[in-house]
């Protein structure tokens, strides 16, 4: 159900060398990849997020350290602690979304439906909240 957020488990290959994960855009996720975003050095304390796209599907990846992933649909919230670096929190369009929580030396990767576009963004939860209500 791509209208609902989830928790995707990705490969991991083990051994002596250590460890390697993958995403293959047809195997793993639900949208065509455009771009793939990275935030870090996010200092301690800081919320990232706190928007929702009309249109963009992501799928986000603590590569290193863990950050919790708040989202809500307008009607519930749902909570992803992340910490390992082969599970994913897709996340649907019109969903609104907050990070938070950021470990030290955190690495968030997120691989997004579509190129930038700042006019794809809902950055008020009240027009937020109108907009699913209307849908
Ligand atoms: P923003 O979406 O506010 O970050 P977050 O989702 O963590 O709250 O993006 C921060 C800034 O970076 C903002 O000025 C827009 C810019 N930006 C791009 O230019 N390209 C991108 O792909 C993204 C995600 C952001």
């Amino acid at each position: 159900n791509h209208m609902q957020p989830s928790l995707i488990e990705l490969p991991k290959h083990l051994d002596l060398r250590g460890n390697l994960s993958f995403i293959e855009e047809d195997t793993h996720l639900p949208f065509k990849i455009k771009r793939v975003y990275w935030i870090y050095d996010v200092p301690g304390g800081e919320v990232r997020g706190g928007h929702a796209f009309k249109e963009t599907e992501e799928l986000i990846v603590a590569l290193s350290g863990s950050f919790d992933v708040i989202l809500h649909d307008g009607e519930k919230e749902y909570k992803f602690s992340l910490n390992r670096s082969y599970y994913g929190v897709f996340i649907p369009k019109m969903m609104w979304r907050g990070l938070e929580n950021f470990s030290t030396n955190s690495l968030a990767v997120i691989v997004s439906s579509t190129n930038y576009d700042a006019d794809d963004y809902i950055r008020n939860f009240d027009d937020f909240i109108k907009q699913k209500k209307l849908t």
